[in-house]
């Protein structure tokens, strides 16, 4: 077989049980279920519990996606995560995920941060190094334990965000046009300050003051995000169907990055692709930043939403600001 194709063989998703709403933020935050909705289209979120990491999560979507592909643990020799919220800043979170799933330690294992991208940056980077005849099978996981890094306290960034994880099992095939058809990456650095979290990294270490002072939560000029989110959003979707010749109206879903519904219906609108081509599952997860497109992925397919020889588009834009789309051929 001369492998031309890399497809995903299974997907699967995780999301902690804790469910918290609108109402429950409101009593701690002053806002409201009616602001929040209307601004965002998100009605609750989940948090992770105590002890529950971002591995833990990973490792849940991960089982998953092996069981959906058929796939077991030993066979991955390449395991890529993608987060902004690892269990530690070093080791990386895909070490961790290998020792608790029991991949070979033959596996090549890392992450990769590009935020709320990152889990189309790292589908790429490993369809890359599987087309390279060097590895045979991948796992790719989005995993993000947000509720870290949020400052509970500012109702400008709290309402936003919840933890999960998403997962797909990649793999190759001798069957051209299948798969992923292609990606388009980028990133507007000049844009860090948009969103970033300035404290905890080697620029201001984690010190009593920096700690105090809130250094090392979320910090974001939610108003320029917004705007920049519509804009490269809809070029990075409109460079990938001009690269590959494709109408907007031939793809069958657009599975987009879930941080908020007017972002997308914005999109549907530029775009003239209609809401019931987009999946939208915002209203239950918010914002989990690299697990947002798995996860709506997995309940994607597993709604039966997502049929052979559809050609699905996933776009996305995070911190960096980053941004990025996917197609794939199913
Ligand atoms: N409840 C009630 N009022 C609030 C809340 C809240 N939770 N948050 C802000 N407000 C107030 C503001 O203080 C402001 O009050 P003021 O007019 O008295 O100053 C008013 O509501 C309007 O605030 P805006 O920021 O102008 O509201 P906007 O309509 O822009 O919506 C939002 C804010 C939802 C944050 C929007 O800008 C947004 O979604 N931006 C994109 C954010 C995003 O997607 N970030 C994730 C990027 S991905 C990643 O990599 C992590």
């Amino acid at each position: 077989m001369t492998p031309s194709s890399t497809v995903i063989l299974g997907t699967g998703a995780y999301a902690p049980a804790r469910v918290v709403t609108n109402e429950e933020l409101s009593r701690t935050v002053e806002t409201s279920d009616e602001w929040i909705y209307t601004r965002t289209g998100i009605r609750e979120r989940r948090i992770a519990g105590p002890g529950e990491e971002t591995s833990d999560m990973g490792v849940q979507a991960a089982r998953r996606a092996l069981a959906d592909a058929g796939v077991s643990a030993s066979e991955i020799d390449l395991l890529v995560v993608a987060t902004m919220t690892a269990d530690m800043p070093m080791p990386a979170a895909a070490c961790l995920i290998q020792h608790k799933l029991g991949v070979p330690t033959t596996a090549a294992c890392f992450d990769v941060n590009a935020a709320c991208t990152g889990f189309v940056y790292a589908l790429d980077t490993a369809c890359a190094m599987l087309t390279s005849g060097r590895y045979k099978k991948a796992l790719v996981i989005g995993a993000e334990k947000l509720s870290t890094v949020i400052d509970w306290k500012d109702r400008t960034t709290c309402v936003l965000f919840g933890d999960g994880a998403g997962a797909v099992v990649v793999g190759l095939s001798a069957k051209p046009g299948l798969g992923l058809l292609g990606t388009r990456l980028g990133s507007m650095g000049e844009s860090t300050d948009l969103l970033c979290i300035p404290g905890g990294g080697s620029a201001a270490p984690a010190t009593p003051a920096s700690i105090s002072a809130g250094g090392h939560f979320m910090k974001m000029k939610g108003k320029e995000v917004f705007k920049l989110a519509v804009r490269v959003m809809d070029e990075a979707a409109r460079d990938i169907l001009e690269q590959h010749g494709l109408r907007a109206d031939q793809i069958s879903l657009v599975i987009p990055h879930q941080a908020n519904l007017r972002i997308i219906e914005a999109i549907s609108q530029y775009l003239e692709l209609p809401m019931e081509r987009f999946f939208v599952n915002v209203d239950r997860y918010g914002n989990t930043s690299a697990a947002s497109i798995p996860l709506a992925l997995d309940e994607a397919r597993r709604a039966g939403r997502i049929k052979p020889g559809d050609v699905t588009l996933l776009v996305a834009f995070g911190a960096g600001l980053t941004y990025g789309s996917a197609l794939i051929r199913w």
